[in-house]
């Protein structure tokens, strides 16, 4: 089978080559000893607060390939709720360290892939032996760079087993491939075909050549940015921004601070970004108006550094940029008990950009018109893919 994921900051969101609904599940996790004793069951959903062992099996020596006390196999996780109640402190992936030298991530993946297999073997009689081709979204420097490829196929090939501690199950699984693709450059490749995989009338223009698109991707830590034209070497334009919708977070939290002298908890905070609402005590109050403000500021912050990138690049021209597509979470819109409170982010953008002479540009993002899930458009640009090697056999 052939299995994709999205390993995000702020969680893991993956899908079966053809599938529509993807699962996904939080990514603050501890890692624990392996003969850690076993708590009972969350009442949060079982396939995403997890507890599980990972370990490889059937190794030979020779792929024993890290020094000894560096053993990346096997590993105890503790995932989302199961890890909290647990107490300690929870970790999550860090946006200064490449990606895919994390190892969070490489678990993640593998979690991914062994809870697919898992429903899989709940599905299938008989159940045959699960072999997974792995495809992956990374940012576009890491996929460049000179033996990145090797790196992921040697931590990530070959048989595992995954031990389900809280689900009672074990299930073993084969990796026999795994494909790297851009992040920002599958956004666009979602944005550009309908759900069959055809091109949309603005993907006919691109594959054309007659349109640049400047990918926006927000999510929790970082926005990245990639330009991408049709035929074209797109190893030009692709760059990493320390801002993201946690920075939206972190400016409410001083507004509300300001306007409403009290201070709010971490959790609260992060509903308050999604919802424009914030518990206090007993009450819900109505931090809208900061929320905007805080949007604003950001929308601001991200243009400058969208600006400042292509006027240190040779070359590079504000003006030749056609379409700017806004995905990932930063570019949702805030919701309370289903009525929206605040616009994206990217509307945000929008006007910035509009403001600015240097940009022409449309700024589009996916709630708007499409049916892909803003946060959801890397894992979709991976489906394709996957479904494209598909029909090629
Ligand atoms: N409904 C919402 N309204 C506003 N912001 C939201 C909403 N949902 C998620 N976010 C914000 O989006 C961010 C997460 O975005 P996303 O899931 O795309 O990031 P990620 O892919 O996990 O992170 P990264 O790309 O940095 O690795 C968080 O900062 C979160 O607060
Ligand atoms: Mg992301």
């Amino acid at each position: 089978m052939k299995v994709c994921v999205d390993m995000g900051a702020s969680s893991t969101r993956y899908l079966e080559a053809g599938e529509i609904e993807p699962g996904e599940f939080p990514n603050d996790y501890k890692i624990v000893p392996l003969d850690h004793r076993i708590r009972d069951k969350t009442s949060e959903n079982q396939y995403e607060n997890l507890d599980l062992t990972i370990e490889r099996i059937n190794v030979e020596d020779s792929q024993n390939l890290f020094n000894e006390e560096d053993k990346n196999f096997p590993v105890r996780l503790m995932i989302g709720e199961m890890g909290r109640r647990d107490g300690g402190r929870m970790r999550q992936p860090h946006s200064g360290t490449p990606k895919h030298l994390q190892k969070i991530n490489w678990y993640s993946a593998l979690t991914a892939v062994a809870l697919k297999t898992l429903s899989r073997a709940e599905t299938e009689i008989p159940k045959k032996e699960t072999t997974v081709d792995l495809y992956l979204a990374f940012p576009p420097a890491e996929v460049l760079k000179e033996g990145f490829r090797d790196f992921i196929e040697e931590v990530l090939l070959g048989d595992f087993r995954v031990t389900f501690h809280t689900l009672n199950r074990k299930v073993e699984m084969t990796i026999n491939s795994v494909t790297a693709k851009e992040e920002s450059l599958l956004a666009v490749a979602a944005y550009l075909s309908n759900l069959d995989g055809t091109l949309t009338e603005r993907g006919e223009e691109f594959a054309q050549g007659r349109t640049t698109v400047l990918s926006i991707d927000i999510g929790a830590s970082t926005t990245n940015l990639s330009l991408v034209k049709a035929n074209s070497n797109r190893e030009s334009g692709s760059y990493t921004i320390s801002i993201g919708g946690n920075q939206v977070r972190n400016r409410l939290g001083k507004h509300i601070t300001a306007a409403h002298a009290f201070t709010p908890t971490d959790e609260t905070l992060a509903d308050a970004a999604k919802t424009g609402f914030v518990e206090n005590g007993k009450d819900m109050v109505d931090v809208s108006k900061e929320l905007i403000k805080a949007k604003q500021e950001v929308a601001d912050s991200l243009e400058y550094e969208i600006q400042k990138y292509f006027e240190s690049v040779d070359g590079l021209n504000s003006s030749a940029v056609q379409i700017a597509l806004v995905s990932g979470g930063g570019s949702m819109p805030s919701t309370y008990k289903g009525e929206q409170t605040t616009e994206p982010l990217a509307v945000y953008l929008r006007q910035v950009m509009d403001e600015n002479p240097a940009w022409n540009t449309d700024v589009d993002f996916f709630s708007e018109k499409s049916e892909i899930y803003p946060r959801y458009a890397n894992l979709m640009g991976l489906k394709l893919t996957a479904m494209r090697d598909s029909r090629r056999g």
